[in-house]
């Protein structure tokens, strides 16, 4: 097992290029389910999440060719001969749950494990199976496994009562097939899932609405190949921005979506960063200004994301006065609370909001990596530091940044990948 070493206290300077996003690809891939010809996808980030999705489509009978070097794939769908996701799989990433829509529209059934709990909360699927229930899915939940077949799919009006992510984009990718049109009232609103509906109607979709609270999608008979790139990581974007602020640095982070990032870029402001665009799709970040305080709720886009609260609450550790952070979407997620206070943040967590008390520095510490951006924080409070951090699960961190560690160098960082720890 890996570890990483960091001595913190380097100003970051220089550019770093931002990833394909791994919350769109994810779902794109697996739109291929769909399809009746080729798919070609591009800007697709090197990931562990991403591996699992191959692996994982691979059983299913999908071949994917990627191209590593330029981060494009070519995927065949056309040998799909299985219609299952098993648990070993699902148990490592939920987004396997992303499936069970395509291969119920396109196959007409699909056995799934079900996600069992996680590091982040309970996270269950209910309005996921619900929806496709409403759509004439016949849905049996037994042995920890949803088993889902149709005679087939017709379209209705979903009535999400809480915005999901994974929900509307199974529901979408459903819909695209079924007989008639589907509504769904209540939908999610990341750009993800714009993304996610460009991609299927570039397959010859007939989708409206994606990116807004309703979204019309009008069945086809089939769906062809397409050729489609993914959109920047908006998460991967903002942890370099905290990096850089964190750090006091400056950096130019380029390939990004700024109106992918109003409010993650709105806290930062008001927190002291200075964000200059530098260009069509890059900015400059300067954390050479004081850091103030900040209070901040994490809610559904395009309210601040719950992916970047772990990331702005290290910041937050040692920005001036006493900011507080809440978590709106996930119970269980101040799993990095008790890491940075080993490295000497001065933190009280109430309910499911933390209050956080300035300090002047961390001091390095040995941490444990808990949950992907949990660990993105623990590395932003290690590059902060005095001293020495080791941080070890590092596995964590891989199932969503590509590459970090190599980036991070290119700015700089102090930061080693060294054989050790559990
Ligand atoms: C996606 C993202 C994840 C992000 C999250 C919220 C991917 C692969 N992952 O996860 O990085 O943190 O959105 O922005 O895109 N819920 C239910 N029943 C359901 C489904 C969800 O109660 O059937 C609840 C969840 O427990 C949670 C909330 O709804 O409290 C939002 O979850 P959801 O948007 O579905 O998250 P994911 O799609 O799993």
């Amino acid at each position: 097992m890996y570890k990483f070493v960091i001595e913190g206290g380097i100003p970051l300077k220089g550019e770093v290029v931002i990833s394909g996003s791994k919350n769109a690809a994810l779902p794109i891939l697996c739109s291929s389910i769909l399809s009746d010809g080729i798919c070609r996808f591009a800007n697709i980030p090197r990931l562990k999440d991403i591996d699992t999705i191959f692996k994982l489509l691979g059983i299913l009978g999908v071949e994917a060719e990627m191209d590593d070097e330029n981060h494009e794939v070519t995927m065949d769908p056309s040998g799909i001969k299985a219609f299952e996701a098993p648990y070993e799989l699902v148990k490592s990433m939920r987004a396997s749950i992303l499936i069970l829509g395509p291969l119920l529209a396109r196959y007409k059934r699909a056995k799934v494990s079900l996600p069992g709990g996680c590091a982040i909360g309970v996270r269950p699927i209910d309005l996921h199976l619900k929806g496709l229930a409403k759509m004439g899915a016949d849905i049996d939940v037994s042995h920890g496994y949803v088993l889902a077949k149709t005679s087939g799919l017709k379209g209705d009006r979903i009535i999400f009562n809480k915005p999901t992510v994974g929900g509307t984009e199974n529901i979408m990718m459903a819909a695209t097939l079924a007989k008639g049109i589907t509504i769904i009232e209540g939908a999610a609103r990341e750009p993800e899932i714009k993304d996610l509906a460009d991609a299927l109607n570039g397959m010859g979709a007939r989708i409206e609405g994606a990116g807004e609270s309703t979204i019309a999608i009008e069945g086809v008979d089939n769906l062809s190949g397409v050729e489609h790139r993914v959109i920047p990581d908006r998460i991967e974007a903002g942890t370099f921005m905290a990096a850089a602020a964190i750090t006091k640095g400056l950096v130019e982070i380029r390939g990004v979506r700024l109106d992918h990032m109003a409010a993650v870029v709105e806290k930062l402001e008001e927190m002291g960063v200075r964000i200059m665009k530098s260009g069509e799709a890059s900015v400059y970040v300067d954390g050479s200004g004081k850091l103030g305080p900040i209070d901040v709720e994490t809610a559904p886009y395009p309210g601040f994301p719950t992916d970047m609260q772990a990331q702005i609450m290290a910041l937050a550790c040692v920005a001036g006065g006493a900011s507080s952070i809440t978590e709106n979407i996930f119970e269980n997620r101040f799993m990095h609370v008790p890491e940075l206070m080993r490295m000497g943040a001065r933190l009280e967590e109430k309910g499911n909001t933390v209050f956080v008390r300035g300090i002047d520095r961390f001091q390095g510490a040995s941490v444990m990596a808990t949950d992907l951006r949990a660990s993105a924080s623990l590395v932003l409070a290690g590059l902060n530091a005095r001293g020495r951090t080791e941080l070890r699960r590092i596995y964590h961190l891989e199932r969503g940044y590509e590459d970090i560690d190599r980036k991070l160098k290119t700015l700089g960082a102090n930061i080693e990948r060294q054989v050790g720890g559990i």
